[in-house]
Formats: structure tokens, C-alpha cells, sequence
């Protein structure tokens, strides 16, 4: 199987590159975002606060997350409800950055991931597929862009869908979860060794997914 790890900031372009490298390629888009955010969801409707790590840890054995692709898209099953546009919410993304810094919510996604990448060729993104979860893909990129891009992008994103918030927010939120992803002990958001940098600041959609082709077919032809 061929596995290509995408992982970086928040807001870099991941899951918009990722998904139009896996159309063009015809491999599964797995965003590994969405487990993490599943998590948050649950602790967020159980009332569990995402800092209280053995309240979290507890409430771990009470979930069952699957990944279901119906029509080329992912669908994140919680308990068996459909969790994909709740866990958007921007609520759900600090309880998804605070509880994906503890070990045990990572070993608890673990197999999830890995299963995906043994039985398809996937374009996985996230923050430690290169490193952790996938440290023999075939292709690493590590893209990044600055924390202003990001948060246009990810404004611009969140209007479209309705979701009211305003940029200074969203731009203060980016910079808060950098630094809870890249400090943190377990797993932090950090470019494998053998990945190739990938600086997304100045290239619309377009311009990324042709760069990250050309990285691509360095790699594996
Ligand atoms: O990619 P995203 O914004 O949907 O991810 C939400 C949070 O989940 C992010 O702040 C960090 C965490 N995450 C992680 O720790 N490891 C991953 N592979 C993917 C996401």
C-alpha cells in the first residue's frame, strides 16, 4: 500500500491538499483531526472538562469511534452517531487540542489510524502521522504557512458555513493550539526528519496540490 503522511499547523491547508491529492490519486482521504475532534465532542457533551485528564481517561472506555467512507467521504462515527458537522464546531477544537495531548487518547486512536493506512493507500493528515503513526509512509510532507495565512483561511472556512466568529479570534486561537500541539510531551506537531517542508503562505489550492505532485512523484516513481 502506498501511505502519504501530511501533517502541520492548524489552518496550513492540510485537509484542502489532502483531499485533492486523494481525488487526483485516487487513494482514501483519512483526517485524523476528526478522531481527535470526536473525542472533544464526547468530553464537551458529557460535560467533562478536557483539562481533567483521569476524568478523560475514565470516560475513554465509554467510546467507540469508527471511520466509515460512504461515496469517497469520511464519516466519523460516535457511538454510532454521525458526528462529522458537530465536531466543526469551533468549540470542539481546543477540546480536541487539549485532550489530544494526553497519551492515553492518543493510544486510544492508534490502531484506528494505522488499520486505515495496512488496508488502503491513504493521504493521511494530521500532526504525527509522519513521526508516529505512519513512520514508513512512502511520502512525508510537512506543510506549513504563517499564522496570519492561516487564519484568514480558516475565517473565510468558517463564515462559509455560517459559523459567526471574528478573525482576531480565530487568529488567537491558531496561536494557542500551535502551542498546545508543539509542546506538548506525547506525539508534539513536528516535521519527521525525512519529510519534505512544504511553505503553503504564499500558493492558492492549486499552486499547493501542484507542489506537493512534484514531491510525490520524486518519492515514488
Ligand atoms: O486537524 P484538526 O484541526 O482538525 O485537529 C484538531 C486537534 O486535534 C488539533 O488541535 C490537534 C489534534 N490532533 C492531533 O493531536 N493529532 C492528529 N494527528 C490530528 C489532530
Amino acid at each position: 500500500m502506498i501511505n502519504i503522511a501530511i501533517d502541520g499547523p492548524s489552518g496550513a491547508g492540510k485537509s484542502t491538499l489532502a483531499k485533492m491529492l486523494a481525488k487526483k490519486l485516487g487513494y482514501i482521504y483519512v483526517d485524523t483531526g476528526a478522531l481527535y475532534r470526536s473525542i472533544g465532542l464526547y468530553m464537551f457533551d458529557s460535560g467533562i472538562n478536557p483539562k481533567d485528564k483521569d476524568a478523560v481517561i475514565e470516560a475513554l472506555s465509554n467510546i467507540k469511534i469508527e471511520l466509515r467512507f460512504e461515496n469517497g467521504t469520511q464519516k466519523v462515527y460516535l457511538n454510532g452517531t454521525d458526528v462529522k458537522d458537530r465536531i466543526r464546531l469551533p468549540e470542539m477544537s481546543m477540546y480536541a487540542s487539549l485532550t489530544s495531548a494526553i497519551p492515553e487518547v492518543r493510544a486510544f486512536l492508534l490502531d484506528i489510524q494505522k488499520d486505515m493506512a495496512k488496508k488502503n493507500n491513504v493521504i493521511m493528515d494530521g500532526r504525527d502521522i509522519g513521526t508516529v503513526i505512519l513512520p514508513d509512509a512512502q511520502v512525508k510532507i510537512f506543510l506549513v504557512a504563517s499564522s496570519e495565512t492561516r487564519a484568514k483561511r480558516r475565517y473565510k472556512e468558517l463564515a462559509e458555513k455560517g459559523i459567526e466568529t471574528s478573525y482576531e479570534e480565530v487568529l488567537s486561537d491558531i496561536i494557542k493550539r500551535d502551542e498546545n500541539d508543539s509542546t506538548r510531551a506525547v506525539a508534539p506537531a513536528v516535521a519527521a526528519p525525512d519529510a519534505v517542508l512544504l511553505d503553503s503562505s504564499d500558493m492558492n489550492a492549486d499552486e499547493a496540490l501542484d507542489a506537493a505532485l512534484k514531491i510525490i512523484e520524486d518519492k515514488i516513481r
